[in-house]
């Protein structure tokens, strides 16, 4: 392999990377299942490439999600005085957390975040879907980022937290900005994203304000009553939470339909076999959320002790990062893994993650990708790329692996 500074393209891949991860990920599993890198911020680490071990190293109880757990004032990037409070609030988020905290906080949001809430949601999602597709029908070419898998995934877990419709794109605007500044994970850009979170911790004082004082059938409502209600909660905890579900509950969900669609365009005989054989969605949108699923790699997991992995000794206090997207295209875990089968089972992917942090919206996530896929395949089987493949545009994030857009045709009709 020519010589590259692994860490680096971690944290701010190449466009070489960006444009194909998967070649990035199979020459890393190739050099073996455990490898050393220095990650620019967080120090010296290992990258876990192989699906076996990132099952594993997700259930090892000795792999913390908070840093000061496993290093000695061990503060994070963001734990300093001169950081913002609602920046600061970000390593607050249930995903940072270990138990008993975690597990404090999850049992609360699983009061809130009901089977029963999914269920009214299903009906809502479909209508959505036929609303922006409606739409869509009428263009001769769609962005099926901007004009679909956004407006879906943020209008859906907006109306869930109660956030009104005029204040959504600010909110999204605002965490790209967010997302992508501290991307690189450097100084210079977190203090260039400081408008941007003043702006964001503004927005989050409104919201709570108007749930507090007109509360709704929202989670945002029953986050505030399980905190008035004497949960031991505080204001902070409150506002990371809605945080973290406001980020995670859009940008994964739409990055996984950009994928999603573009594996499905990549792959006309399984587009047409899902046209010919609806009844396939649910293994579908499981073959799609491992072959293209949008989380690059768990959140950092830091090492409370000495542990050894496959050999490999890994001192306390190190970075862990565990591959998500190579894990799911680990030959030794699936036949042919580089090819999507929307029939394969077995399919034991780690999209959604495993262990104490599986995703809390994996029903939901589920259910967007089910009625988006079918609908869109189902209603324009002959839908097409607007552009040369080659020249799509990727975010500059491994972690949140996703398209800037998508220009398509959906019908050889459409916009007529
Ligand atoms: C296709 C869409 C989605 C994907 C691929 C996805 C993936 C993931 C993954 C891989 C994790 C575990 C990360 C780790 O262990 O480091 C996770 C955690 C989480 N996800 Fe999702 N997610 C999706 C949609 C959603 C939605 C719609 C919501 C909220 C409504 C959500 C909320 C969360 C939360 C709160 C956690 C943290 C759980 C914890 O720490 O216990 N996700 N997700």
């Amino acid at each position: 392999m020519p010589k590259m500074d692994i860490g680096r393209e971690i944290s701010s891949p190449s466009p070489k990377v960006l444009a194909d991860p998967y070649a990035f990920y199979a020459q890393l599993r190739k050099m073996g299942p455990v490898i050393p890198i220095k990650h620019p911020v967080l120090g010296k680490g290992y990258l876990i490439t192989r699906n076996e071990d990132v099952f594993s190293g997700l259930k090892d109880p000795r792999l913390v999600n908070n840093r000061a757990n496993a290093v000695e004032g061990g503060a994070g990037l963001l734990d300093q005085w001169w950081i913002p409070r609602i920046l600061r609030l970000l390593q607050k988020i249930m995903l940072m957390q270990d138990e008993p905290d975690h597990r404090r906080l999850r049992d609360l949001i699983h009061k809130a975040f009901t089977p029963r809430m999914i269920e009214r949601l299903t009906p809502r999602i479909d209508e959505l879907v036929d609303e922006l597709l409606n739409k869509a029908a009428k263009k001769p070419v769609v962005d099926l980022i901007a004009d679909f898998a956004l407006p879906l995934s943020l209008n859906l877990i907006s109306e869930m937290l109660g956030v009104p419709e005029e204040e959504r794109l600010g909110f999204f605007r605002a965490q790209s900005r967010l997302v992508e500044g501290l991307a690189g994970a450097n100084v210079a850009g977190l203090v260039l994203a400081f408008p941007t979170a003043i702006g964001l911790a503004r927005f989050f004082g409104r919201l709570l304000a108007l749930r507090r004082e007109r509360p709704g059938d929202d989670l945002t409502s029953a986050l505030i009553r399980a905190e008035q209600a004497g949960d031991r909660f505080t204001e902070d905890e409150l506002v990371s939470m809605i945080f973290m579900l406001l980020l995670a509950g859009h940008d994964t969900s739409m990055n996984f339909i950009g994928n999603g669609t573009l594996a499905l365009l990549d792959h006309p005989d399984q587009l047409q076999k899902l046209y010919d054989r609806p009844e396939l969605i649910d293994s579908a949108v499981e073959e799609l959320l491992r072959f293209s699923g949008p989380v690059g790699h768990a959140a950092p997991r830091f090492a409370r002790e000495d542990i050894e992995i496959q050999g490999h000794r890994i001192p306390k206090g190190s970075l862990v990062l565990m591959l998500f997207e190579s894990a799911n295209r680990d030959e030794a875990a699936f036949v042919d893994p580089g090819r999507l089968d929307i029939e394969r089972t077995p399919n034991r992917h780690v999209a959604l993650g495993y262990g104490i942090h599986y995703c809390v919206g994996a029903p939901l996530a589920r259910y967007e990708g089910r009625s988006a896929f079918l609908k869109l395949v189902q209603r324009f089987p002959k839908m097409r790329l607007a552009v040369p493949r080659q020249e799509l545009i990727w975010r500059k994030n491994l972690a949140m692996h996703g398209l800037k857009s998508l220009p398509m045709v959906l019908s050889p009709s459409a916009g007529r």
